[in-house]
């Protein structure tokens, strides 16, 4: 379709070459030439623009796929709110064509009144204010539900910094929300499981320290009321005795009162009675002193304590509460002192007494074995006890486990699992140790290593 000079010689010749009405022919071919020059720039400069619109129509694609790709929802406003374009994942949500939303409110999407208020204040930020984060409105969805969404608003500018509108992006929170509630629920489930069962575990070892201890203050308490009563009587007798003498009576009198009143076997008998009293008023003392130590509830309290002590005390107050048939020997001799708890080393002992019983329940003869044997270390003397029974033993898989806190094989109600648990923390406070293991003539074995006080 170029045109060429000879053909263009053609046009507006008048037929007659070299006669050019008024026109020289090098004038004529100055303009060719120049037609010619533009025509070529005209071509080069659509063939750019072919190359630019083909760029321009990549990077919009690229656009609209990362568009499309958001989850998050994304609108560009105007300076009044004004929608001018939004992405794939609000069409979703709103139910609505970008082509719908374009030219309405921002603010409409808002779920009710309330939300739309509150949006008119807080996304405004056209007016180059500051960004807003994670602001959280209700959206009203496609199927009038409000979804709450937490949002992000920009300010958007042209080239020259001119503000043109703002940037909204959002993201759903509602499953997030609901996910973050189920997860704090079965939280707070837990927390107040565990509650009950620490409450149980205490109730339960309170129970059994009561029974202990009551059954051990029975036995004094009943001599001192005994020996009481008694005294009374003998108070009488002697009162009477007395009163005879005041009032002058015959000598022979007062010898036959006093025979019959049997004063002499009761001046006899006063001493032993009162010494008895005393012994277990004293008795009384001691099991209440020793309750008190066993109640305390200082955790870093230093103390010298002799272990053998504690641990014949722990024994006795299982003991009391276990059947009969079960029996411990303890095959060590005090005194053993020991730095820390004293009512914490209780509870340590307790349970590892209290476990046997509970282990040798279907074994003929049960026993529980307490051996103690010094051994010298680097770092001092130590003691170690060995809580030997003859019961089943451990099972090899739950000896890894028996420390866990709430690891237990016995049934819901008679054991929480946190004896050993809290045993061995207690254990460790005080710079010992605490293992587990099975005896190959069967049984298990626990010893408790301490270090000893020099
Ligand atoms: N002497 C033992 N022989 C066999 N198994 C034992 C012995 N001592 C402990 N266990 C096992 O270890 C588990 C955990 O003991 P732990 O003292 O921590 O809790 P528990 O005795 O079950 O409950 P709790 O002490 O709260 O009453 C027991 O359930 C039992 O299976
Ligand atoms: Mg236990």
């Amino acid at each position: 379709m170029k045109n060429t000079p000879e053909s263009s010689l053609d046009v507006g010749h008048t037929g007659h070459p070299g006669e050019l009405v008024g026109v020289g022919e090098d004038v004529w071919m100055d303009v060719i030439h120049k037609m010619d020059e533009v025509y070529s720039d005209l071509l080069q400069y659509e063939v750019a623009l072919e190359e630019k619109n083909a760029k321009l129509e990549e990077s919009q694609q690229f656009i609209l796929s990362v568009l499309t790709a958001m989850s998050d929802i994304l609108v560009i406003c105007g300076r009044d709110g004004t929608i001018e374009d939004v992405n794939p994942a609000l069409e979703v949500i709103t139910g609505r064509k970008a082509a719908d939303l374009r030219g309405t409110s921002v603010f409409d999407l808002f779920a009710d009144a309330d939300a739309r208020v509150l949006a008119r204040a807080r996304l405004n930020v056209s007016c180059g204010d500051d960004e807003v984060h994670d602001c959280e409105l209700p959206l009203r969805a496609h199927d009038g539900a409000s979804v709450p969404v937490s949002f992000n608003c920009t300010p958007r500018f042209n080239a020259v910094g001119k503000s043109l509108g703002m940037v909204v992006t959002g993201r759903p929170v509602g499953e997030l929300r609901k996910a973050y509630q189920a997860l704090t629920q079965a939280h707070d489930d837990l927390k107040r499981t565990q509650q009950q069962l620490l409450h149980s575990e205490k109730m339960a070892s309170l129970g059994r320290l009561v029974a202990g201890v009551a059954h051990e203050l029975n036995n004094p308490i009943s001599f001192i009321i005994g020996n009481v009563h008694a005294l009374r009587r003998y108070a009488e007798r002697l009162g009477q005795y007395l009163a005879a003498v005041h009032e002058g009576v015959p000598a022979e009198e007062v010898e036959h009162l006093r025979k019959r009143l049997r004063i002499d076997r009761i001046l006899v008998d006063l001493d032993p009675l009162i010494e008895g009293t005393i012994e277990g008023a004293e008795r009384t003392r001691e099991i209440v002193d020793g309750l008190k130590r066993f109640s305390a509830v200082d955790r870093n309290e230093q103390q010298r304590f002799d272990l053998a002590e504690v641990i014949e005390r722990a024994v006795r107050w299982v003991c009391q509460a276990e059947r009969k048939t079960f029996k411990v020997a303890m095959e060590f001799s005090g005194p053993l002192p020991v730095i820390g708890s004293a009512g914490q080393m209780q509870q340590v002992a307790m349970n590892l007494v209290q476990n046997a019983a509970d282990a040798t329940r279907l074994t003929d003869l049960p026993t529980l074995r307490i051996a103690a044997e010094q051994v010298s270390t680097a770092q001092g003397p130590r003691i170690l006890l060995r809580f030997v029974d003859n019961g089943p033993g451990i099972a090899p898989a739950h000896l890894a486990h028996v420390f866990d806190p709430f690891f237990t094989t016995k049934p819901v109600g008679q054991g929480t699992g946190l004896g050993l648990s809290i045993s061995y923390g207690i254990v460790e406070r005080h710079g010992g140790s605490l293992r587990a293991e099975n005896l190959p003539a069967g049984g298990a074995a626990f010893t408790l290593e301490l270090p000893l006080a020099r």
